[in-house]
This record gives C-alpha cells, structure tokens and sequence, in this order.
C-alpha cells in the first residue's frame, strides 16, 4: 500500500473519526478500527502510525486471515534454529520486526484462541517467547488492530477472548459506511478524478446533475472501494466526455433507495405537494415520447421502459392518435 495517505472527507461523522486519531497517534495505546469492507481501515492504521512519533520506522502490517494456522505463532514471535523440522534458521518474527514501531494485525478476528491468548500476553506484559526459545523477549511495539466484523459479537460467539478484546478495544475507532459521510462522496471523486488525470494525463469525465444525483444516492455497499473503482472505470471510459445517469453501472443506476433510509427516492420526478393525476402525467409522458421519435412507437415505447405491444394498448387506452 502507498504509505502516503490523504484523508479526504468533511462529513461530522468523519470529522469526529479525525478528531480521534489526531489525538490518538501521538499516544501508544492500542487502536481498534472497525467498520465495513471498503471503508479504509488499512489506510487509517496507515495514517495514525504517520502521524506517530514511530513514523520513521516502517508499519508491519499483518493479515490475520492469510495466516496459516500451524505456522502463526512462529510467524508472529518467531522460532528458534531446530524448534520444528523446518526450522533451519533463527526468525526473528513479525512482532520482533516490528519493534519501536507499529503492528497493523488486520482482520484480527481470525486469530485462532491460542494464539489470541499469546497475543495478550505480548499486550499486557510486551513479552514474546519464540517459539523452541526458553526464555521471553521485550518489545516495545504499539498495536493497530482491525476487523470488519463487530468483535463484541465474535466474543458473545466464543470465536474471540473477551480479555484480548477489551485489551484492545481501548480506544475503539468506528469508521462510518459511506452512505452515512454525507456530502464526502462527491469530494472523495473528485479526489480520485484528480490524481487519475495526474498520473494518467487524461482529462476526468464530467458529470450530469442527476448522475450526480444517483451516486450520492447509491448506497455503495463496498463502501470507498468500490468508489475508487468506480471512477477508475468512468475515467477508462468516459475521458474527457459527460457522464450521465444511463451510463453509470446497472447496480448504481437503477438502486433505488428505500423510503426508510430517509434519503427519498432516486427518481427524477418529485411528486408536486398538490400531488397529480397520474393519467394525465401517463398521457404526456406517451406523447412526449411520441414526439421525441418522431411518432416511432417501437423505439417511444422502449423510452418508456414498454413492451410495444403495452404501448399500443396505452395508446388506445387513451385514444392518442398519432
Ligand atoms: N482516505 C482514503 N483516500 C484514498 N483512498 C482510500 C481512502 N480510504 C480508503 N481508500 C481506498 O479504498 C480501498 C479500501 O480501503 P482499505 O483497504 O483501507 O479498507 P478496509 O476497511 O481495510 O477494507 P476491508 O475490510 O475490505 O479490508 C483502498 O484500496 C484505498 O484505495
Ligand atoms: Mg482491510
């Protein structure tokens, strides 16, 4: 990952988020980032351990998931020469690696329980015993941990030791979903349209009100990831050309937000507080379409999202003679 990160983002919710690392990175106490996929918690450890007096040495960052079982307590705090039959060599361990500098475990979660136990040994004393080794080790090393599952539940369920996560859970940084950083969408495009056209040297798309109007509304699911994404094909795309709701992917056009989520509907159209007569608004909408194909009915029926044979019935239905 690019160890240099910008935190883009005006939103409360993110701003608060903000408030808490800047206080946070000049301390040693453990971090405990949660929140969904997609939402930066790799780029936030990032930023906290470059705001730490610890920058100078490099964060080591740890995927939890990725490892192997029978391999992780060497991997963490290493073995001695001859401790197992592939032990050839001394290694000295990811934890030893990351001394007088930060440990990112990512996906933490995914500890097994014997390890978790070892794990809080190291937070609660900062000792290490390598694995063949008789004797333990200190190391002054400040702990990042992150996961996208809610750790409490992971405890209530047995997959996770209560004490490691209140051990960790000290400073707990929630990292909101997108869809609640209000107004951080179209900053965070921006952002990447930009450095696209910097490192590219193409010119960004631009884009219509109402696509606008659709990707603020979109829920993205896979959160900053998926944002990234998303411009990184528009930019491919649509270089130097208007980007307008049709062209926007099939998942973000046509999502629909719920009423509940209080973010009204994606529609063009808003219902006028007099309301309307639905028919009549159908009757105009027929012959608009009409006149914008030049009396087509196959292609005015498709404009209207109709079968041409339903289209036909309409036109009947209300006597529209073309
Ligand atoms: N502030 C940011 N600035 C630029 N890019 C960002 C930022 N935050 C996240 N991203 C982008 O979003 C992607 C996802 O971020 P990150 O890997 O940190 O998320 P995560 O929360 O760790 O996700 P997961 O739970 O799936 O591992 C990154 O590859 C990065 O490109
Ligand atoms: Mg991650």
């Amino acid at each position: 990952m690019d160890t240099k990160v910008q935190l883009v983002g005006e939103s409360p919710k993110f701003q608060e988020v903000l408030r808490t690392i800047e206080l946070v990175s000049v301390t040693d106490v453990a971090v405990l980032l949660t929140g969904e996929t997609g939402t930066g918690k790799e780029v936030m450890a990032q930023a906290i351990h470059n705001k730490s007096p610890r920058k100078q040495r490099q964060m080591i960052t740890i995927n939890c998931a990725a490892l192997p079982d029978e391999l992780a307590e060497s991997l963490l705090f290493g073995h001695k020469k001859g401790a197992f039959i592939e032990a050839t060599e001394n290694n000295i361990g990811y934890i030893s690696q990351a001394r007088s500098s930060t440990l990112f475990l990512d996906e933490i979660c995914e500890l097994s329980l014997s390890i978790q136990a070892k794990l809080l040994r190291f937070l609660e004393y900062g000792e290490v015993q390598p694995v063949g080794q008789t004797h333990t080790r200190k190391y002054d090393v400040r702990i990042i941990a992150a996961s996208n599952k809610s750790l409490s539940e992971e405890v209530k369920k047995g997959n996770f030791r209560a004490d490691l996560f209140y051990r960790l859970n000290i400073i707990p940084v929630e990292l909101p979903a997108l869809r609640e950083r209000e107004g951080d969408t179209s900053l965070l495009m921006d952002y990447f349209f930009r450095d696209l056209v910097q490192k590219q040297h193409q010119t960004a798309p631009s884009l219509t009100k109402v696509a606008v109007k659709q990707l603020t509304q979109y829920n993205w699911p896979g959160n900053i990831r998926e944002l990234r994404n998303f411009c990184e094909r528009m930019f491919i795309l649509f270089s130097g050309k208007e980007i307008d709701v049709t062209n926007l992917p099939y998942e973000i056009r046509s999502y629909q937000p719920s009423k509940e989520s209080g973010r009204g509907y994606a529609s063009p159209f808003s219902l006028p507080e007099a309301g309307v007569q639905l028919e009549s608004v159908e009757v105009d909408l027929i012959q608009q379409a009409l006149h914008n194909t030049n009396g087509n009915k196959s292609r005015a029926a498709r404009l209207l999202g109709l079968t041409r044979d339903t289209f036909l019935y309409r036109l009947k239905k209300y006597s529209i003679n073309i």
